[in-house]
C-alpha cells in the first residue's frame, strides 16, 4: 500500500490542468480551461477544468472529478495506478506502508518479472527491425499478412531468432537474473534455452500497458508444431485476466461505448489497421468473468464476432450466456463462410466493414431465437427444447425490464404466447435466485418480474436529496432569514397546528436542524456520506474549502462534488452576460429555496408513510386498530406541509 504521506504529497503537487493537458488540448476561458471532451466526439468544447478548484467536468457525458478521477476515467487506471502515474510525472518517491518481508519479496519479484518482460519486448523488437534474420524472416512474414510498419510498431511485434539461447544469453549478460527469466517462462528451466525460437512474437499487455507475456507464431503452416506457443501462467500473466488488445483499444472502447470481441491476435491487429480500434481478443479461449469485468470498466456493450463456420458459432453461443449474466448488452455478428475478422478487415474498406457490422450485428437473444427456431421448424419436441434454451439465456439477464423486453421479442420470433414464456421464466428465475442466495447468504430475495413503471419515474427523493447537498455546498456558510414554523399537536383543538416565527441562521445549521428534527437521514449512500463530510467542515471551519476537501473524498463523492460545482460554473460561463442578474436573483432566494427543498422532502416522506400505512391496512393479517388514526394525522400533516409549500412557491 502507498502511504498516506505519499498520497497527500501527490495531491499537493499534481495540477489538474497540467495532467489533463497531456491528453486534451485546453484553452483558457475566464478562470477555467475549456477543451473538447475526450470521452465523446463533440465539436464544440464542453469539457471544463477548474485550476482553482482542481476539478474537471465533462458536460457532454456528465463525468467529472479530481485529477485522480480523470486518470481513472481516461486511462482506466485503478486508484493506485493513478497515484503511481502522478508520482512518476512529478518525481515523487513512493513510500509503501508496512509491507511484510514476504509481501515485499513478492512485490519485488513481480516487478523483476515485469522488467525482464519489458527487456524481452525491446530485444525481440530489435531483432525484427535490426537483425538480418529478423528483417528477412519476421518482418517479411508480417508484411505478407498485410501489416504496415506503423502497425507492426504500434503493437510492438517482434521476432525470436532460431538460435537456441540467443535471448537468454543476452539477458544474462545484461544482468537479468535467471530466476526471473525462468519465472516468466522466457527461458525454459532445465536446459537454459529460449522458449521462443524462430517465431514471430505478439506481446501481451496488461490494461495499464505493461508487458506480461508473449504469443509466438510459427512462420507458415507447419502442421507438426503447434501454431501458437504462449507464455506460461505466472505471477504476472494470468490468462483468464488478460485481454489481448485491451491496452491499445481501451480509450476507443470507452469513447465508442462498444467493444468488439474477436478470437485471435491477428484479428485484433488487422481491425486496428483498418481503423476499428475498439477490439479485444480472449486469445482463443472462452471468455472469463474477469475478462468481462475488464470490458465492463469501459462499456456495457459488446459485439461478439464469429468466424463464418457453424461449429464455432454453437460453442460461442454457450459462452455468451455468461456475458449476459454480467448485465451486458450483447450483439453477435457472423462473417460469410470461410472469412474471419482478419481476412474480412484486410479485404474490405473501413466503410464496407462498418456497413457490414451495422447490417449484420444482431441482438444476441433475437439472434439465438431465430437460429434455434430455424433448426426446430416443424418439430414440436425440438421447439420445446428451444423455448427452454431461450428461457435459460433470458433468465441470466439481471435487469428485469430488459428481461421483459426480450420475452416480448422472443415470443414474437418463436410464435408462442408471452404468458408461456413469462411463467417459464419466473420458474427459472426463482431457481436461479434461490441458488444465488444459497451461495450468498443475507441477500434479500429478488422479485421475479418487477413492474416496469416505477423504474421509469424520476426519482423524486434522489432529486430532493441532491438539491439539499447542492444548497449546502454552494451556500452552506451564508446567514439567511428563514420562516420557521413548528408543527404541534394542540390538545385543545385536537389538531396539528402550526406556529410561525422568523429566525436568522446559517444555511447549514438550518438544514441540519430541520432534518434532525424530523429524524431524517438521506437515503442515498453517497449523499449521506457527503452530507456528514460537509457538515463537519462547516462545524469545524465555519466554511467550506473545496480544494482541501477534494483529495480526501472517495472517487464517487469527488465526482459528485465536481458535478454540482461545475454545473454552477457552466451557468456563469455560458450565460456570463446574464450572470449578474442570475446570481443576484438566485442569491435573494436562497432562504426560500432551502425552505422549499426541506418542505418538499418532508412532503415526499409523509406521502410515502401514508402509502405504507395504507398498504398495511389492506393486509388482512394485520391488526388495524390505531392504523386509521395514524393515517388521519399524517393526512393533516400533509395538508399543513402542502399549505406551507404553496406559500413559499
Ligand atoms: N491460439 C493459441 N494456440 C493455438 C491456436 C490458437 O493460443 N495453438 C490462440 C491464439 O491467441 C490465436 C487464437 O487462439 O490468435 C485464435 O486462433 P486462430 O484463429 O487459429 O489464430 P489466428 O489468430 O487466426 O492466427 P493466424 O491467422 O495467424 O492463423
Ligand atoms: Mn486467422
Amino acid at each position: 500500500m502507498i502511504t498516506k504521506t505519499t498520497i497527500d504529497q501527490v495531491y499537493d503537487t499534481a495540477r489538474v490542468e497540467e495532467v489533463i493537458g497531456d491528453f486534451v488540448s485546453l484553452k483558457k476561458a475566464g478562470s477555467n480551461f475549456k477543451g473538447l471532451s475526450p470521452f465523446s466526439q463533440e465539436r464544440t468544447p464542453s469539457f471544463m477544468v477548474s485550476p482553482v478548484k482542481q476539478i474537471w467536468k465533462d458536460f457532454s457525458t456528465g463525468k467529472g472529478g479530481n485529477v485522480v478521477a480523470f486518470l481513472m476515467e481516461h486511462e482506466r487506471f485503478s486508484y493506485p495506478e493513478a497515484i503511481r502515474y502522478l508520482a512518476k510525472k512529478y518525481n515523487i518517491e513512493i513510500e509503501e506502508t508496512q509491507q511484510t518481508d514476504e509481501e515485499k519479496a513478492k512485490r519485488d519479484a513481480r516487478e523483476s518479472m515485469l522488467l525482464v518482460s519489458e527487456f524481452a519486448l525491446d530485444y525481440f523488437k530489435n531483432n525484427l527491425w535490426e537483425s538480418s534474420a529478423g528483417k528477412a524472416i519476421g518482418k517479411t512474414y508480417f508484411q505478407e499478412r498485410g501489416f504496415t510498419d506503423e502497425t507492426i510498431k504500434a503493437f510492438d511485434l517482434g521476432y525470436a531468432l532460431e538460435t537456441k539461447d540467443a535471448f537468454t544469453n543476452t539477458a544474462l549478460e545484461k544482468g537479468y537474473k535467471l530466476e526471473f527469466l525462468e519465472k516468466t517462462g522466457l527461458t525454459i528451466e532445465e536446459r537454459k534455452i529460449d522458449r521462443f525460437r524462430g517465431r514471430v512474437l505478439f506481446p501481451i499487455k496488461s490494461m495499464a500497458g505493461r508487458t506480461v507475456g508473449f504469443g509466438g507464431r510459427i512462420l507458415g503452416d507447419n502442421k507438426k508444431t503447434a501454431k501458437y506457443l504462449n507464455s506460461p501462467e505466472s505471477e504476472i500473466y494470468h490468462k483468464s485476466k488478460v485481454l489481448y488488445g485491451l491496452y491499445e483499444s481501451k480509450q476507443t472502447i470507452a469513447k465508442e461505448d462498444c467493444c468488439y470481441l474477436v478470437e485471435g491476435y491477428t484479428d485484433v491487429i488487422q481491425m486496428h489497421q483498418r481503423g476499428i480500434k475498439n477490439v479485444v481478443s480472449s486469445s482463443g479461449t472462452a471468455l472469463t468473468q474477469e475478462q468481462i469485468r475488464l470490458i465492463q470498466r469501459l462499456t456495457q456493450n459488446i459485439v461478439v464476432l464469429f468466424d463464418g463456420d457453424a461449429a464455432g458459432l454453437r460453442a460461442a453461443l454457450r459462452g455468451i450466456d455468461m456475458i449476459l449474466s454480467q448485465g451486458m448488452n450483447v450483439k453477435v455478428c457472423s462473417f460469410p463462410e470461410g472469412e474471419d475478422p482478419d481476412s474480412f478487415a484486410k479485404n474490405h474498406s473501413l466503410e464496407e466493414v462498418q456497413t457490414f457490422f451495422s447490417e449484420n450485428a444482431k441482438d444476441f437473444i433475437q439472434f439465438k431465437a431465430s437460429l434455434l427456431m430455424k433448426e426446430a421448424q416443424n418439430d414440436p419436441v425440438k421447439k420445446a427444447a428451444t423455448i427452454k434454451d431461450m428461457v435459460d439465456s433470458i433468465a441470466k439477464i439481471p435487469d428485469a425490464i430488459q428481461r421483459e423486453v426480450y420475452v416480448q421479442s422472443c415470443a414474437a420470433i418463436m410464435e408462442i404466447s408471452e404468458e408461456v414464456l413469462f411463467s417459464a421464466l419466473a420458474q427459472k428465475r426463482a431457481k436461479e435466485v434461490n441458488a444465488q442466495n444459497k451461495r450468498k447468504p443475507n441477500v434479500p430475495q429478488m422479485q421475479v418480474v418487477q413492474p416496469v413503471a416505477p423504474a421509469l419515474k424520476v426519482d423524486e427523493l434522489y432529486e430532493l436529496e441532491k438539491q439539499i447537498i447542492t444548497l449546502l455546498m454552494l451556500y452552506g456558510d451564508r446567514e439567511e432569514t428563514f420562516q420557521e414554523s413548528v408543527l404541534q399537536f394542540s390538545e385543545a383543538s385536537e389538531e396539528v397546528v402550526e406556529e410561525i416565527t422568523m429566525v436568522k441562521a446559517k444555511v447549514y445549521e438550518k438544514i441540519f436542524l430541520d432534518l434532525q428534527q424530523d429524524e431524517v437521514e438521506l437515503a442515498n449512500d453517497d449523499f449521506r456520506s457527503l452530507f456528514f463530510v460537509l457538515l463537519e467542515q462547516f462545524q469545524t471551519q465555519g466554511l467550506l474549502s473545496i480544494d482541501k476537501l477534494m483529495p480526501t473524498l472517495a472517487p464517487e463523492l469527488s465526482s459528485l462534488v465536481s458535478t454540482i460545482l461545475m454545473n454552477e460554473e457552466k451557468y456563469s460561463l455560458h450565460q456570463w452576460d446574464k450572470k449578474n442578474i442570475f446570481v443576484k436573483t438566485r442569491d435573494q432566494q436562497i432562504g426560500l429555496m432551502v425552505t422549499e427543498t426541506i418542505l418538499s422532502l418532508r412532503k415526499h416522506l409523509v406521502n410515502r408513510k401514508i402509502e405504507s400505512l395504507q398498504a398495511e391496512m389492506e393486509d388482512p393479517t394485520q391488526e388495524h386498530k390505531g392504523l386509521l388514526e395514524d393515517v388521519m394525522s399524517y393526512y393533516q400533516l400533509r395538508r399543513l406541509v402542502s399549505n406551507k409549500l404553496n406559500r413559499v412557491l
